[in-house]
């Protein structure tokens, strides 16, 4: 596992590097890409590497983790809007090649046609992911098992809390969600995952530091042969401990 380590600022800027190298080497690559406030940086930075000329998005194609049961794309705080505000509407990507799990009238045989869409465009080559406060990636919440493909998923109480920042209050916060499996996030060639802000300190060590176990989803990157942890010090304190 590679380490990097700096202000916060400077985790975007260092991630956006990694993207700037990848979409320079293999224009045609294909992103995993993530929601929530941990990319928010990411993405302006590759939005002003995009305007600057020094990134294109042009041949990319694009698969998000995860969107809310019940919310459509024009919903403000579906995935999908997020993407489209934060960086597909900001670069020269082509929108057709953006995929992101659809909230509403998907059944769960449609939701797992998502991992055979990813597999028929080659696979992700590089899948960005955040950490939630259980240790969840995408929305795959602590349980007694791996799930493996795109599915849809009870959120729990602590994540329904935690993004009730983004709604009018926690009841408005969907119950559901539908996420890439956690074997969909394995399959990845390379994984990004960046973490921030003293909060995550305790999540942070009991993934990369404790048993891997389905009680904390993110402990399974332990065995991805390519991760690159991205944090910032404050994330970082509890690794110390
Ligand atoms: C978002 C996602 C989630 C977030 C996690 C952390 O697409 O899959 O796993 O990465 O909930 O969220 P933030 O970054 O808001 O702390």
């Amino acid at each position: 596992m590679k380490i990097i380590r700096d202000t916060q600022r400077n985790c975007a800027r260092m991630a956006a590097e990694e993207y700037r190298k990848l979409l320079n080497e293999n224009p045609h690559c294909v992103l995993g890409l993530a929601t929530g406030s941990t990319p928010e940086m990411l993405y302006e930075e590759l939005v002003a590497l995009c305007k600057a000329g020094k990134l294109s998005f042009k041949d990319v194609t694009t698969y998000n983790l995860d969107e809310y049961v019940g919310l459509d794309g024009s919903h403000p705080q579906s995935y999908r809007y997020f993407m489209d505000s934060h960086l597909f509407n900001l670069v020269d990507i082509d929108k057709t090649r953006t995929h992101v799990p659809c909230g509403v009238g998907v059944t769960d045989e449609m939701a797992a046609h998502y991992d055979d869409e990813i597999k028929q465009a080659g696979g992700v080559d590089l899948q960005l992911l955040g950490i939630g406060h259980d240790g969840h990636i995408g929305f795959n919440e602590p349980c007694d098992h791996f799930p493996v493909r795109t599915h849809e998923v009870a959120l729990t109480e602590s994540t329904r809390r935690a993004n009730a920042r983004f709604f009018a209050g926690e009841d408005e916060v969907p119950a559901a969600a539908y996420t890439m499996g956690v074997g969909t996030v394995m399959a990845a060639r390379r994984v990004l995952m960046i973490v921030t802000g003293a909060d995550k300190a305790d999540i942070l060590h009991r993934a990369f530091c404790g048993p891997v176990t389905p009680w904390v989803p993110a402990s399974i990157l332990q065995f991805h042969p390519d991760v690159t942890l991205i944090c910032d010090e404050a994330a970082w304190s509890g690794m110390k401990a």
